[in-house]
């Protein structure tokens, strides 16, 4: 079987490797992959949100099953048009795929089903947002509609913040028609879980749970990034908190969108919050998260190409999708300076992997025959074991022997779960 898969990061890798486990892969190609991909797929240079170039290839290729990782491709329907190519894939349809590609659409999808979220309201006028802000409480937050590099998001402290942010994002638009409209929420307090699920549109299986480091510097401070690190399972959501968000999230919002008529197939990713009154939902994601699938896939015991093709084919069940016992952490290796500016270029050494131990590169290209750092996130060290601790350990082990130029990386990934376990 030949693969085309979609994306160029360290989720991608991690997808990859996992892929190569199943004897039927013959070819892997990842669009566009990166230098260290390389080692593992035939990358060729067509960007993830070129969905006419991705549709070319894969009708000359003549790819047998398709992965379309990020957000871009599969909110702008590249799943829809390589699916009426005749090639199956696994991600959602582009009316799915909304579910990420439009908070509005998703905050009224919470709100008309009853799936606990944040109150909100929404705007398409600056000047109706800012005299709501005039009233609101602080912190505030303040959400565009649309994708937004990861960045829509504003945690405001205090009007005159939140006024700012208004303008920026309605009338300067630096996110452009992503923020056309806006949502004003309540701030949210609570541990953060992220719980990827696998579902067909008729089942959901979530996958272990994790916890992602979004902040750049050590204790959650500095700019919001992709994440820094990951850690699965996550020590704060417990059997009971699972069972509540299986009955009253992760059901109702496949419920929700077969209502809808937009069956989701493929990855579905929660951003929960667990308040005080209980988990809410911060955000879905149409697609696995990132680094969080650097933890979650090293622990997956079952074969990643038998479930994607499962959800793809409607048939999905609860026992196909196992994970092991033990833990996992990721840590990432970035440029010194991301996710603001950052030098690029310096080579790169990469350790021979041990037992339980993983290199998902993500920002890297392949120059002279050497491999080179080529983004902000370059790579994630990945260990297992059978405790959280081992597994903490391990991957700082790991990333000690990953050398380039200006190697930055957070040296507290895993301290909050570690403590919660202790509380226990
Ligand atoms: P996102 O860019 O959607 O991943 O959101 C970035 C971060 O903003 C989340 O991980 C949360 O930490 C925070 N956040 C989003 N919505 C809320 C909320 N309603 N209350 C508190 N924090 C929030
Ligand atoms: N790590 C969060 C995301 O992939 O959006």
């Amino acid at each position: 079987m030949d693969i085309l898969v979609i994306g160029g990061g360290g989720r991608e890798h991690a997808i990859i490797k996992s892929l190569r486990k199943n004897a039927s892969v013959e070819k892997i190609y990842a669009l566009p992959g990166n230098g260290g991909i390389a080692a593992d797929a035939e990358c060729y240079p067509i960007k993830a949100n070129d969905v006419d170039g991705i549709v070319e290839f894969a009708r000359t290729h003549r790819v047998d099953f398709a992965v379309v990782a990020p957000d871009d491709p599969l909110v702008l329907g590249c799943v829809d048009r390589l699916e009426k190519l005749g090639v199956h894939c696994f991600g959602p349809l582009k009316n799915a795929a909304i579910i990420e590609g439009s908070k509005v659409f998703s905050k009224n999808l919470m709100k008309k089903y009853g799936i606990p979220t944040a109150d909100s309201e929404t705007f398409t006028d600056a000047e109706a947002a800012i005299a709501y802000l005039k009233r609101s409480s602080y912190p505030a937050v303040i959400k565009a509609d649309g994708l937004a590099l990861g960045k829509g998001v504003i945690i405001a402290q205090n009007f005159e913040e939140a006024e700012n942010a208004v303008r920026e994002i309605m009338c300067d638009k630096v996110f452009g028609e992503s923020g056309n409209k806006i949502l004003i929420e309540e701030f949210l307090t609570g541990p953060e879980v992220s719980v990827l699920s696998f579902t067909d549109g008729k089942t959901i299986v979530p996958m272990v749970s994790s916890m992602d480091h979004k902040r750049a510097l050590d204790h959650d401070e500095g700019l919001n990034t992709g994440g820094m690190g990951t850690v699965a399972p996550n020590p704060y959501y417990t059997e009971a908190v699972a069972k509540e968000c299986m009955e009253r999230i992760f059901h109702p919002t496949v419920s929700a969108m077969n209502a809808e008529g937009r069956p989701f197939r493929g990855c579905l990713y929660f951003g929960l919050m667990l308040t005080p009154k209980g988990p809410k939902v911060i955000e879905y994601n149409c697609r696995f998260g990132d680094p969080e699938t650097q933890v979650v896939l090293p622990l997956l015991e079952s074969d990643l190409l038998d479930i994607m093709l499962a959800v793809r084919e409607v048939r999905l069940t609860p026992d196909m999708v196992r994970f092991k016992k033990g833990a996992a952490c990721c840590v990432v290796l970035a440029s010194e300076g991301y996710p603001k500016k950052y030098e690029s270029g310096f080579e790169m050494t990469l350790p021979e992997t041990g037992k339980d131990e993983y290199i998902y590169v993500a920002g890297a290209k392949r120059e002279d025959g050497k491999l080179k750092t080529a983004g902000g996130r370059v790579v994630g060290a990945v260990a297992t074991a059978d405790t959280l601790k081992e597994a903490v350990d391990g991957a700082y082990r790991l990333a000690e022997k990953i050398r380039f130029g200006n190697a930055y990386y957070r040296k507290d990934i895993g301290r909050r779960a570690l403590a919660c376990k202790r509380e226990d």
